[in-house]
């Protein structure tokens, strides 16, 4: 995640109107961004008038988010799952598949444990993530045009192009530049490691963990996934 150029590059889109769609249907009030980042989706989500907590790691993200002035009734947080309050939320969402920043399993087991802790009885837990099988990365390796972005605050030009380290186990590994045009120089390069887990693991651990009527649907329809799907996404309930 770069700060400075995410909302430039991470347009809006089908998953985004999913989850939005999937709140409605649930008629909550209460709800918790957990890997909120920018605020690029929870902006939208606080137009609608829910009473929000959003919270990330990635204090430049917060500041990011906080610079919006966004309207309505959210406050963030500079944190992770265990800054999240006891028995408060009517759900818990984790949008753009924050499930795969967790490399380990502990670090994804503490993460929803935090999570089923949060939410009051009868609390939605909504994420996406990528399907491993589909083997998206397939794609972004053959991609090889670089994203293109402003500088926030000079307005200068920026290329945003990422290289591919490939998987270690589960995880895997690629780069992310950020380069000047005009001055042909590199600003920023980030290590990103996504760790990728099949739907069974996932309804393993969540099972564990408590959860129960576990749906798992695909690439942004109200439909059972599927093996094929490049896209689960997972909503059960404390
Ligand atoms: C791909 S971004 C998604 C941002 C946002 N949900 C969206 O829809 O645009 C992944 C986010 O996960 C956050 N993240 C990384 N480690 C985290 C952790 N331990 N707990 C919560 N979020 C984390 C990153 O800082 C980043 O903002």
């Amino acid at each position: 995640m770069i700060p400075l150029v995410y909302d430039q590059i991470n347009h809006w889109g089908r998953d985004d109107e999913f989850f939005l769609a999937l709140l409605k249907k649930l008629n909550v009030e209460f709800i918790a961004d957990l890997g909120c980042g920018t605020g690029r989706w929870t902006t939208h989500l606080a137009e609608n008038g829910y009473k929000i907590t959003a919270i990330d790691p990635n204090e430049e993200a917060i500041n990011v988010a906080r610079s919006k002035g966004t309207p309505g009734n959210v406050k963030w947080m500079v944190g992770d799952s265990a800054d999240l309050q006891s028995n408060t939320y009517d759900a818990v969402i984790m949008t753009a598949n924050v499930a795969q920043v967790f490399l380990t399993d502990d670090s994804w087991k503490q993460t929803i444990s935090d999570v089923f802790r949060s939410l009051k009885v009868g609390g939605h837990f909504i994420f996406d993530t990528r399907n491993p099988l589909a083997k998206v990365w397939k794609e972004w390796e053959m991609d090889k045009t670089p994203d293109l972005a402003k500088d926030r605050l000079s307005g200068d030009s920026l290329e945003i192009y990422t290289e591919y380290d490939g998987f270690e186990g589960d995880v895997y590994t690629f780069y992310e530049i950020v380069k000047h045009t005009k001055k042909d120089k590199i600003l920023i390069r980030e290590k990103m490691q996504l760790r990728f887990r099949n739907q069974e693991e996932f309804n393993a651990s969540l099972k564990s963990t408590g959860f129960t009527q576990i749906e798992t649907y695909g690439d942004w329809e109200f439909k059972q996934a599927n093996s094929k799907n490049k896209s689960f996404i997972f909503h059960c309930v404390k």
